[in-house]
């Protein structure tokens, strides 16, 4: 099968195609032809190895020393079971499921062998493979974080960083909360995020959100620490008695498969829709990575398999 081979943490240019042997699926295991999956902005985190020095020999411990000794990096699918383990009883050939592995990896390949139990669900039939290889970063991200922070009806929420994968999902999954909405993003992003259901939007290059006089029950930070740090310090300021200040780099979401059938369902109803940004041919993940790497794409960036 064709597959990326991350051959070594560094630049974009780290990542090489290859031919390698097609998996072969274990016992509990189901083989996925992948036809969509994303570049997330973890992948790149992982292979650029773009994290504080503690994260880094974490990484490095858990993955490998100089480079991932699971060589096919990418978490999100989007495909076609094509066979299946002896005991895998969940799905049968033919299925078209979507799905997430924030450990194994593996995605930036034509097939994958992914255990029957993980975060594996339906696809929704009104989706693209490249629509439903969207969804599950962002959304089982945003919902984890919106679920601790117990986000309800009639609650004001504050996204800050409205505008990416994570963000336009925060900004859909908690107006189907039934919170109120308002989004902080770029000047070019700010009607994406309006149409995403935010009732207000803040451009933070013209704007001070903790300047204005509203009020809210939840800030969540969606961009992450790194680049948040100091607009988090002033999210306290804006915050209603007994708000909190959440961001999605504050430990370790909890990623659950119903949470997916979940993202599933609601984008069958047309209560949440993917957003791409651009889509990539696997021949050209390093034109994608050197994108995300940016740090500014509006929600996902996915790349067809063929
Ligand atoms: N806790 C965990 O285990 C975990 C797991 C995965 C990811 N994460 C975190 O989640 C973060 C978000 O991931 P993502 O894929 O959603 O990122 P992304 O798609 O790259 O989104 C970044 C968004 O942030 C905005 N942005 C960039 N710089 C900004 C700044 N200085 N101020 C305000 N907004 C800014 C950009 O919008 P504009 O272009 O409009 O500026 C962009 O749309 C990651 O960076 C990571 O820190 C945490």
């Amino acid at each position: 099968m064709k597959a990326v081979v991350c051959t070594r943490y560094g630049p974009p240019e780290v990542l090489r195609l290859e031919e390698l042997a097609t998996p072969v699926p274990r016992r509990n295991e189901v083989r996925i032809r992948i036809l969509a999956t994303a570049v997330t902005s973890s992948d790149c985190y992982v292979r650029g190895l773009r994290l504080s020095p503690a994260y880094r020999l974490m990484v490095r411990l858990a993955l490998g020393w100089n480079a991932p000794k699971q060589p096919v990096l990418g978490m999100v699918l989007s495909g076609e079971v094509d066979a299946i383990g002896p005991d895998a009883r969940s799905f049968d050939v033919g299925d078209r499921i979507f799905g997430f592995d924030q450990h194994r990896f593996g995605t930036y390949a034509q097939y994958v062998c992914w255990p029957e139990d993980g975060l594996l669900a339906t696809r929704p039939a009104n989706l693209t493979d490249e629509g439903a290889a969207a969804l599950p970063y962002g959304g089982l991200l945003a919902l984890s974080f919106l679920r601790k922070a117990d986000v309800r009806a009639g609650q004001r929420v504050l996204i800050y960083g409205a505008s990416g994968a994570v963000g336009t999902s925060a900004v859909q999954l908690a107006r189907h909360l039934g919170a109120q909405v308002t989004g902080v993003c770029s000047t070019a992003n700010v009607d994406l995020v309006a149409s995403l259901g935010a009732t207000t939007v803040i451009d933070y290059t013209r704007e001070d959100f903790a300047e204005k006089a509203a009020r809210y029950d939840l800030v969540f930070d969606a961009v992450g620490k790194r680049k948040s740090a100091a607009a988090l310090r002033r999210g306290r300021q804006v915050l209603a008695p007994g708000g909190a200040c959440v961001s999605v780099d504050d430990g370790t979401p909890k990623l659950r498969r119903e949470d997916l059938v979940l993202l599933g369902e609601l984008a069958t109803k047309g209560e949440i829709r993917p957003v791409i940004d651009r889509t990539y041919a696997l021949d050209d993940i390093v034109e994608a990575h050197r994108y995300v790497d940016n740090g500014h794409k509006r929600g996902n960036v996915v790349i067809t398999v063929t």
